[in-house]
């Protein structure tokens, strides 16, 4: 058995790269994100990490010389740096903005012919989406958003079950996730505020369970959306992490959703029934499943942020008139293998230097981006609605 199930273990061999061109790397926005981008592009033997900004007099700085960087121009502003560009030279730039500035940032660089890796979730609105993609479209560029669990082996093996066809014809899916109590206020506030963050929850770990799902089916386009948002945890000034951290005053400036939940239809005549939290009374609010008419995928309770599967796959699934449960053991990552947030770095910039597609295409990011803000918006209207996707 295990012989056959080899056949889903990727190759965790590294590439030899091409060291004799150099790309030349801005990071916009230097806070916690950003210091995963640069660990991982400090790593990589042809990059050259020449400018950084941040809107914060001083943290770019303080930033690159925490990571023991020198010669690092930086700037207050993702404009600042980019109105420099002809001095710089900009191959690239990780966009590493809280979610409202994905959008402004990732267009900017764009449209000065810079590469953009994007962090998630890929903008607040759909529209916002749809501009960047326009400027994406206009420059020729590479844009790829930050979803280092899609290379994670375990989600690639999902993705290889499901399209080997074994489920047969998919109609229902139950995805999402979260946490007991995990509201993401250690460094502040700029995911709970609407001026910063827009989406809460639905946004910052949905995303990742809705690609997990998506991207397993071939992101088909999303059709109605009936959601619902609330903010029971997030607004409570007595919320246990608040009060451990000494913050009840964010309660006041919890402006998001702490908890969504969905019922989505997809081309395909598929639907998905969908849940995500930061804060809940409960564990886990279910595992993944995946029902076709051939078979059945249960995908143990997953921290989908991390890329990581709760177990091994059980495929569901019936063999000469026998019900039977076929088990698709977890992968466990290679000692020293590159960590998913390496293969993320490593594989945009392979695309910038090899003109290739995108790891993760804007393309199907869309449809992602199109379901969370058509949650948000139905649960603000308390009716379902059609998803509208403007023309590119
Ligand atoms: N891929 C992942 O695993 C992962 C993990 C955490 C966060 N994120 C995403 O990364 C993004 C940033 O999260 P964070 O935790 O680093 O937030 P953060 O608030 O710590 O950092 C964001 C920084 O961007 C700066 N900034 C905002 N607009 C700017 C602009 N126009 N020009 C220059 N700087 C600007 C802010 O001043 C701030 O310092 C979020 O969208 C989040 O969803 C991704």
């Amino acid at each position: 058995m295990a012989g056959i199930l080899d056949v889903f273990k990727e190759n965790q061999e590294v590439k030899e790269i091409d060291v004799s061109k150099k790309l030349r790397v801005g990071i916009v926005g230097c806070g916690w994100i950003a210091d995963a981008h640069i660990a991982a592009y400090l790593k990589q033997p042809d990059v050259e990490i020449v400018a950084g900004a941040d809107l914060v007099p001083g943290k770019a700085d303080a930033f690159f010389k925490k990571h023991g960087i020198e010669g690092v121009k930086c700037y207050n502003s993702c404009d600042e740096m980019i109105a420099d560009n002809e001095a710089l030279k900009l191959d690239a730039v990780s966009v590493c903005t809280y979610n409202r500035q994905h959008a402004p940032c990732a267009i900017a660089a764009l449209e000065a012919g810079i590469h953009v890796l994007l962090e998630k979730p890929f903008t607040v609105t759909t529209e916002e989406a749809v501009e960047v993609m326009r400027a994406e479209k206009k420059s020729g560029k590479i844009l790829s958003i930050g979803f280092q669990p899609r290379l994670d082996d375990n989600m690639k093996m999902v993705r290889d079950v499901v399209q080997s066809g074994v489920l047969g014809k998919i109609y229902y899916i139950q995805t999402g996730g979260g946490r007991r109590r995990g509201i993401p206020t250690p460094f502040g506030t700029t995911f709970i505020e609407d001026k910063t963050a827009g989406l809460g929850a639905l946004a910052d770990i949905g995303c990742y369970s809705l690609d997990m799902v998506l991207n397993a089916i071939g992101y088909p386009k999303p059709l109605t959306v009936s959601g619902y948002k609330s903010a029971f945890f997030g607004q409570d000034p007595c919320y246990c992490n608040y009060v451990a951290t000494g913050h009840p005053e964010y309660a006041k400036k919890f402006e998001v959703d702490d908890f969504a939940a969905a019922f989505i239809r997809l081309e395909g005549d598929i639907v998905i029934d969908f849940r995500i939290a930061w804060a809940m009374n409960i564990d886990t609010p279910g595992d993944t499943i995946i029902l076709g008419t051939k078979g059945g995928l249960r995908i143990p309770s997953t921290e989908c942020w991390n890329g990581s599967i709760g177990g091994d796959l059980v495929l569901y699934h019936e063999v000469a008139g026998k019900q039977v449960e076929t088990k698709i053991p977890k992968i466990n990552e290679k000692a020293g293998a590159p960590s998913n947030f390496d293969k993320k770095i490593r594989t945009f910039l392979d695309a910038c230097k090899g003109g290739t597609e995108a790891p993760v295409p804007s393309s199907q990011i869309l449809y992602n981006q199109a379901i969370l803000a058509s949650i948000a918006k139905s649960a603000e209207l308390g009716r379902e609605i059609e998803v509208e996707i403007p023309e590119i």
